[in-house]
């Protein structure tokens, strides 16, 4: 792969220039809404240079890979994880429930549903179980050392149960039928903030439980760049949804603005930087009590369960100046 992240010719794709023609209009007053947004994401972007400078740290072989390829996996050892795992399971009985009762309503499942959101106050002894292996582990000082912050501190964890064919991940367009590209929901985060990101497995995940995908060394990709900078702040802005009207206005931005945070869905199927992308990825294939760490500056994507159930815990680790 390039340098780059990827760009995508809009005006050829068949569910945006293959439909609508650019609109100098609706062009205008998404430029509107989107340039305070860049104007915001841009000062984000000065903060990230003022604060580490891309100069990435590292304080053990851990950090060295992440600065390396944004990503690094550890095995926790049972006496880490025997408690988290324990700790775990009545928030997963708890998911599975809601998840049982919105079946039973006939209801969608949605993000909603095979989430929940931790705190120390409601989770403690969860909570204290994470937190004695991100300090045992060094991934902390990890942390801290990647970002040239003081210290790092646990942002926020939530647990997902993640039961098979959720449509919510599944259908791109609403008003066009289109193959998904293989590269769907791939993305870098749209924060801009100095954090990495960890998946733990709560149960054993194959390929087909939806494996976590990170890119490596994507992070490197137009690094710094206004490109980057733009495609946060698309992806914070109300132009995000793939509906007609907003795909018609997309295609009416300058091309410099025709770009996005969240892009998998919109490549091509077929075309060779497709496959190439899929190529690379990495899946966070493997057992209960396997992190994957990462930088939510690298293109990655959740995975799509086809069977069985998968349970991870999602950690935001912050670095703290
Ligand atoms: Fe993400």
């Amino acid at each position: 792969m390039g340098a780059e992240l990827p760009r995508i010719d809009y005006l050829s794709h068949p569910a945006y220039g293959g439909l609508f023609q650019p609109d100098p209009a609706a062009g205008a007053h998404a430029r509107a809404l989107l340039e305070p947004l860049i104007e915001e994401m841009t000062a984000v972007e000065a903060q990230r240079v003022d604060r580490f400078g891309y100069d990435y740290g590292a304080v053990n072989r851990q950090g060295e890979e992440l600065i390396e390829r944004g990503v690094t996996q550890v095995r926790l050892p049972d006496e880490l994880m025997d408690p988290v795992h324990a700790a775990a399971q009545p928030v997963i009985q708890a998911i599975q429930a809601r998840i049982a009762e919105t079946r039973a309503a006939g209801k969608a499942i949605r993000f909603k549903t095979v989430e929940q959101l931790l705190s120390p106050e409601a989770d403690p002894a969860l909570w204290t179980a994470v937190d004695r292996f991100l300090r045992e582990l060094g991934i902390y000082d990890t942390v801290a050392a990647f970002f040239r912050a003081k210290s790092a501190r646990i942002n926020g964890l939530a647990l997902f149960v993640n039961p098979a064919s959720q449509e919510w991940a599944n259908r791109l367009f609403k008003d066009v039928k289109l193959e998904a590209p293989p590269t769907a929901g791939f993305h870098i985060d749209s924060n801009g903030k100095c954090y990495l990101k960890g998946i733990l497995h709560l149960s054993d995940v194959g390929p087909e439980q939806g494996p976590t995908g990170v890119v490596p060394k994507s992070h490197l990709w137009g690094q710094g760049s206004r490109e980057r900078v733009i495609r946060r702040a698309f992806d914070r802005s109300p132009l995000l949804a793939r509906t007609a009207e907003l795909r018609r206005a997309f295609i009416s931005l300058p091309e410099e603005l025709q770009v996005k945070a969240e892009f998998g869905g919109d490549m091509a199927p077929g075309a060779p930087d497709t496959a190439a992308l899929v190529d690379e990825e990495l899946r966070a294939v493997g057992p209960t009590g396997l992190l994957t760490l990462f930088d939510p500056d690298t293109v990655h994507r959740g995975g799509n369960v086809r069977s069985g159930e998968r349970h991870a815990l999602q950690l935001v680790l912050t670095a703290q100046y």
